[in-house]
């Protein structure tokens, strides 16, 4: 499995940098990201006008980017990674060097925000709920997945997960992860109204990649399928979000 390649404390952004060769390779250390981005991505119908604009908040690498491809949207990314930006940039989109917590953009410029995967990584979630909420235009749809504060998240998806090629040692820092109903209500202040589900790797799907990443080791797991993320009945771990500014 490949750690972050030098010692940072937990959470660090560095890290990216240093795992910056892993964002598109499929079964590398970001490979869940691509589930999950895939998940997302249904949640996004397609763009109602033209010009439409979606603006993806800790972008990474543009991960999305494909799948919403003839979707009808412009795609903005803000991270504070370059070295991520300058690899989303090279799949179409447009990148933005910033801070969840303050986006360089204009309050109601957006049709659709994304938000995957970053909330957990955002000292102050909260601000970067606001801005998301800030940027949406009114009947702008925000989207969102993230890890929910639970024991059972710390379990799953810190200490079992990072042990695992699954998730890269030391990127979550589990002091905060995202109260499920905190951020309905956060949401809710800010004009959205949140409906949330539990999602999860679909079991055949992730023990059969497992086996064949274990069995390869860091190289490609070639043929066989792609776990597939789908919905399961609980929010305790990770969790889709997705609601429609009012006004
Ligand atoms: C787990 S990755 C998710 C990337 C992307 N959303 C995806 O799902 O592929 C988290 C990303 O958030 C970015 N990030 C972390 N803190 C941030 C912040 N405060 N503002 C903007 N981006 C941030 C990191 O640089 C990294 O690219």
């Amino acid at each position: 499995m490949r750690d972050a390649g030098r010692t940072l404390p937990r959470n660090d952004p560095r890290q990216y940098d240093d795992l910056a060769g892993e964002w598109w390779r499929p079964d590398g250390a970001f490979a869940m990201l691509h589930w999950l981005a895939e998940a997302r991505a249904a949640l996004v119908p397609p763009a109602t006008r033209p010009d439409a604009l979606l603006v993806d908040i800790g972008c990474g690498a543009g991960l999305l980017a494909p799948h919403l491809a003839g979707k009808g949207y412009r795609h903005v990314g803000v991270d504070l990674t370059r070295s991520a930006l300058r690899q989303a940039a090279a799949h179409g989109v447009t990148a933005v060097n910033g801070d969840a917590t303050a986006v360089p953009l204009a309050d109601g410029c957006a049709d659709v925000v994304a938000a995957g995967e970053i909330l957990e990584h955002v000292p102050d979630w909260r601000r970067a709920v606001a801005e998301a909420c800030r940027l949406l235009r009114p009947g702008g749809l925000f989207v969102l997945d993230t890890l929910n504060d639970t024991a059972l998240s710390r379990l799953l998806a810190v200490r079992i997960a990072e042990r695992l090629p699954t998730v890269p040692r030391g990127i979550h820092d589990p002091r905060l992860f995202v109260d499920a109903r905190a951020l309905v209500a956060e949401c809710a202040g800010h004009g959205v109204e949140l409906r949330l589900r539990g999602i999860r790797p679909g079991v055949p799907g992730l023990v059969g990649w497992l086996a064949r990443r274990l069995r390869t080791g860091d190289r490609s797991v070639g043929t066989g399928p792609a776990p597939r993320i789908v919905p399961t009945w609980s929010t305790a771990v990770l969790y889709q979000g997705r609601g429609v500014r009012s006004g």
